[in-house]
């Protein structure tokens, strides 16, 4: 079995594929162990930090959860309970945290912050997202792959579609990349991933046989793959006024049934790490719908709500892959 005691988990290029696979496996043996009523804790006595500097609504309740399956304790500091980055430096805070926890969760907007915070603590610290990667959300997105192919993760082919820029975009494919994958990310190439990522990851991709495309082309993107991916065009910490720019651009990118017929895969998989604008039933939603004459931004309804959609697989699986990577880094 694979070491994972004391690491932090910041981003997928700090891992081996081997030690992700290992994750994934230890994912699906603790989701096992609690739908079989076997599950043991293996964190009991343990306190973690939950620092959320922008909003969450399965990452923290998969932090929460998986630590109270497991016997942990979790504190959780919201974007204004704490001094941090206010009145307090991140090192100062990690210094501080560090003598306290025995694990830190982050989520805030720029990776440094993260690094920084590692860099101090002196235990473990978990990326909860930053603007430039979201990799627990990556690992329940493969783990979701793995139960719903009946192939191996190196024969899977997935497409994202939309803000490839974004942490999404970023995690997707440095993850795809690590795991082998027939990686596509199609958008304008305005919104492609940074060059120098771009370049490490077909270096990751020569080594581990991944095929990895970036194009603008819709058919090049979507055919044959097994499953689509997309996520919101506008993220969290941008200004809303990007939004007009961005619907101009990513508006021929959207998931509707007649993407879904492009990929040639009557079987094709919908996936988004949620939350997505589908329908009018958020107030930001229906405040960018009215604005702009839609009624879907990235997704339609139609697709989201058939069978094709397997969105709630993957937020669940949330649960099961943090609690992977709190028991490898913490656990008994
Ligand atoms: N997918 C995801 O990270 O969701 P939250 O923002 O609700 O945590
Ligand atoms: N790209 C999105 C992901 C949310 C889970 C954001 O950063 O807002």
């Amino acid at each position: 079995a694979f070491n994972l005691r004391n690491r932090s988990f910041l981003k997928e290029l700090d891992f081996t594929p081997a030690e992700l696979q290992y994750l994934l496996q230890l994912s699906a043996e603790l989701k096992a162990a609690k739908r079989g009523g076997y599950e043991q804790p293996r964190l009991r006595g343990r306190e973690i930090a939950l620092i959320f500097e922008k909003t969450s609504t399965r990452t923290r309740t998969a932090f929460e959860t998986a630590a109270h399956d497991q016997g942990a304790q979790v504190t959780y500091l919201d974007p204004t309970g704490s001094q941090i980055g206010h009145k307090e430096s991140m090192k100062d805070t990690a210094r501080v945290l560090g003598r306290t926890f025995d694990a830190i969760e982050y989520r805030g907007s720029a990776q440094q912050q993260v690094e920084t915070l590692a860099a101090y603590a002196g235990v473990p610290v978990y990326n909860g997202l930053t603007d430039e990667f979201h990799p627990t959300q990556i690992l329940a997105d493969m783990l979701t792959m793995s139960e719903h192919s009946d192939k191996p993760l190196h024969d899977v082919a997935f497409c994202y579609l939309g803000d490839a820029r974004n942490n999404m975009g970023n995690s997707l494919m440095v993850g795809g990349c690590k795991f082998g994958m027939d990686v596509r990310l199609c958008a304008p190439e305005h919104l492609w991933p940074r060059e120098d990522l771009v370049k490490t990851c077909h270096e990751i991709a020569a080594e581990t046989g991944a095929r990895l495309t970036l194009t603008a082309d819709l058919d090049e993107g979507v055919r044959g793959v097994d499953y689509l991916y997309t996520d919101v065009w506008v993220s969290m910490g941008e200004d809303p006024s990007v939004w007009a720019e961005r619907i101009e651009l990513l508006k021929p990118y959207q998931v509707n049934m007649d993407l879904i017929g492009r990929t040639g895969n009557p079987r094709v998989r919908f996936m988004h790490c949620l939350p997505a604008f589908h329908n009018r039933d958020t107030k930001v939603g229906e405040q960018i719908f009215q604005q702009f004459g839609l009624d879907a931004l990235e997704v339609t309804d139609e697709v989201f709500e058939s069978p094709h959609s397997i969105v709630f697989d993957q937020a669940e699986n949330r649960l099961h892959t943090i609690k992977a990577v709190l028991v490898a880094t913490i656990g008994d």
